[in-house]
C-alpha cells in the first residue's frame, strides 16, 4: 500500500472513504453531525461507525473510528484506529481511502503519522503465498491511503515515512516466519541475510557447516547434526565501531523447526515450531529497518540457525558438546536446543566489545506459562538497559517484564559431569534458561528476550497483529536503537 500525505482539509477531499479518528465526547463536524441519529457515536475506543453523506461532503462514504477520551490517547490508540480503518476499508472493498486525525490531541504530529501508517499497514498484512484459487474478495488489497494532516503536514510526513520502514521490517519478518520449514532452512536465512546485505550495504558473512567445526562452534553443530539441511552461523553488521557509537549485537535464535530432536515433541501443535527462528526474523527485519533509517549506531546481528531433528546422526541425551567459549554442557533433553546454539553466539559477541548484546530467543514454555501471550519475558544484568527496553516497550505497545537473573538460578544450570547441564528441571523454566545464557555473555550489559509467547499465534492477536509470525521484536528493538541515538529517527 501506498501511503502518502496531504495537506487538504478532509471534507473537502475526494475518496471513495474517509476515515475520523475523533476523541470521545466531542462534538461532531458540523457537516456530518446532522447525518448520524443522536446517540449512535460516542467516539469510545475501539468503536467504528460507517455513514453515506450522500454529497454533504466530497468522500462517498465516512467512516467514524473511535479513540477513546482524548487525554488519555497514546501512540497505540492511533495505531489501533488506523488499524480499524484499513480493515474496514478492505471489508467494504474500496482500493483507496484517507484517514484524517482530529487536531489538539497529546501526541505529537510526528509520532502520530508514525502511528498511523504501522497501524494501517501492519492490519493489512497477509500471508497468501502458499493459497492457490482464491476469490477476488480474498486478494483484495488497498492500493493507497492518503493521510490527511491540513496542519504539521511535513512533521506527519515524516513519522509516516518512519512508520512504513517500521512496517515493512515487521513484515518482512512475518514473512520469515510464516514461510514453511521446508522453505526457511538455515541455508536460506543466510541468502536471505546476504541479499539484506546486497540491499542495505551491510557487512554480511555466513559460516556453513565445515566452518563452524574448523572454528569451534560446538553448540551450533551439535543442535543442527541430525539435520541434512545444515546449520550456518550469520553475522550482520550495519555501520562500523567508531569513538561514541555505541555498538550494539543483536543475537536471534534461528531454529528453522524444532521437532525437539531425540527428545521429540508431541505431534500436537508441532506445526507451530515454524515459528522458532522468531528471534533470527526480529534481528534481521530490524536491521532492514535502521538500514532504511541509517541511524548513527554501530550494530551486529547475530544469527545461530539450525534445525533441531531425530535421526542417526542427532545428538542425544548424555552427549556433551564443547561450545566456542570452551565451556562444555551436558545434554539432557534434546529440545532444550536454543541455549545451546545461543551459546555460541553470545560467546562470540563479546568479541565486538559491544555496549549492549540483546538476544530474542522463542526460547521456553515456561515463559509461556508465566505471562502469557501478550508480553516478552525480559532477563537482564543491566538496570539501565531494563529502562532502555521497558520504555521502548510501552511506546511500542510490544512490551517487555522483567524476571529475576539471580544468582541462586544458576545452580540448576550445573552439571556432574560437564561446566553446565542444558535443563534445569520445571521450576522458574524461563529463569534457568535465562542464567544459562548469562554465563556466556562475560561482563558485558546483556538482556535476553524470551519470546515464546509473542511471536507466533494462529489467531489473530490484535487489530494490526494477524494469525502467524507477529513480528515481534523489530518495532521494540527499532524504537529501543532510535531513543539510543538520540531520538528522531
Ligand atoms: N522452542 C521451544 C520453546 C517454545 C515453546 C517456543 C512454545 C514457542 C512456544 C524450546 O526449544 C523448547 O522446546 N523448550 C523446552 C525446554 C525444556 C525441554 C527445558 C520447553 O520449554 O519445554
Ligand atoms: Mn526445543
Ligand atoms: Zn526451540
Amino acid at each position: 500500500m501506498n501511503i502518502s500525505i496531504n495537506a487538504a482539509e478532509p471534507f473537502g477531499y475526494q475518496t471513495p472513504l474517509l476515515a475520523l479518528a475523533t476523541w470521545e465526547g466531542e462534538t461532531l463536524p458540523e457537516a456530518i453531525a446532522p447525518l448520524i441519529e443522536a446517540g449512535d457515536w460516542t467516539g469510545k475506543a475501539k468503536q467504528s461507525l460507517v455513514i453515506y453523506p450522500r454529497g454533504a461532503v466530497a468522500a462517498s462514504r465516512v467512516l467514524l473510528v473511535g479513540l477513546g477520551p482524548k487525554a488519555a490517547v497514546t501512540s497505540e490508540k492511533l495505531r489501533v484506529a488506523a488499524a480499524t480503518a484499513a480493515t474496514r476499508a478492505r471489508e467494504i472493498g474500496v482500493d483507496s481511502f484517507a484517514l484524517a486525525l482530529a487536531e489538539g490531541g497529546p501526541i505529537g504530529p510526528r509520532a502520530a503519522g508514525q502511528a498511523l501508517a504501522e497501524g494501517a499497514t501492519l492490519a493489512l498484512y497477509r500471508f497468501d503465498t502458499y493459497r492457490t484459487g482464491l476469490s477476488p474478495e480474498q486478494t483484495r488489497s488497498i492500493e493507497s491511503l492518503t493521510i490527511l494532516a491540513p496542519s504539521d503536514t511535513d512533521e506527519v510526513s515524516a513519522g509516516a515515512a518512519v512508520g512504513q520502514a517500521i512496517a515493512a521490517g515487521t513484515s518482512f519478518a512475518r514473512d520469515l516466519i510464516n514461510h514453511p520449514g521446508n522453505v526457511v532452512v538455515p541455508a536460506k536465512l543466510g541468502e536471505t541475510a546476504l541479499d539484506l546485505g546486497k540491499e542495505f550495504g551491510f557487512k554480511v558473512t555466513v559460516l556453513d557447516k565445515a566452518q563452524l567445526e574448523a572454528q569451534g562452534f560446538g553448540g551450533i553443530i551439535g543442535v543442527g547434526k541430525g539435520s541434512a539441511n545444515e546449520p550456518r552461523f550469520i553475522t550482520i553488521e550495519y555501520g562500523s565501531k567508531q569513538p561514541g557509537v555505541p555498538t550494539i549485537c543483536l543475537v536471534g535464535k534461528g531454529i528453522t523447526f524444532d521437532t525437539g530432536g531425540i527428545s521429540i515433541k508431541p505431534g500436537e501443535r508441532m506445526q507451530e515450531m515454524i515459528s522458532d527462528m522468531s528471534g533470527a526474523a526480529a534481528v534481521l527485519g530490524t536491521l532492514r529497518v535502521i538500514g532504511a533509517l541509517k541511524l548513527p549506531l554501530h550494530i551486529v546481528g547475530l544469527i545461530s540457525t539450525a534445525e533441531n531433528m531425530p535421526s542417526s546422526t542427532a545428538y542425544k541425551p548424555g552427549d556433551i558438546l564443547t561450545t566456542l567459549s570452551g565451556k562444555t554442557i551436558e545434554v539432557l533433553n534434546t529440545d532444550a536446543e536454543g541455549r545451546i546454539v545461543l551459546a555460541d553466539a553470545l560467546y562470540y559477541a563479546q568479541r565486538y566489545e559491544p555496549d549492549a548484546i540483546i538476544d530474542l530467543a522463542t526460547l521456553t514454555g515456561a515463559i509461556v506459562v508465566a505471562l502469557g501471550t501478550y508480553v516478552s519475558g525480559m532477563m537482564t544484568n543491566s538496570d539501565s538497559l531494563a529502562d532502555r527496553l521497558s520504555r521502548a516497550g510501552q511506546e511500542t505497545h510490544e512490551r517487555v517484564w522483567r524476571m529475576p537473573l539471580w544468582e541462586e538460578y544458576l545452580d540448576q544450570t550445573r552439571s556432574e559431569v560437564a561446566d553446565l547441564k542444558n535443563t534445569g528441571g520445571r521450576p522458574g523454566g524461563a529463569l534457568t534458561a535465562a542464567a544459562f545464557l548469562s554465563q556466556f555473555v562475560g561482563e558485558y550489559p546483556w538482556a535476553h528476550l524470551d519470546i515464546a509467547g509473542t511471536a507466533y499465534s494462529e489467531r489473530a492477536m490484535g487489530p494490526y497483529t494477524p494469525r502467524g509470525g507477529a513480528g515481534v521484536g523489530v518495532r521494540l528493538l527499532t524504537q529501543m536503537l532510535v531513543d539510543w541515538a538520540g531520538g528522531d529517527a
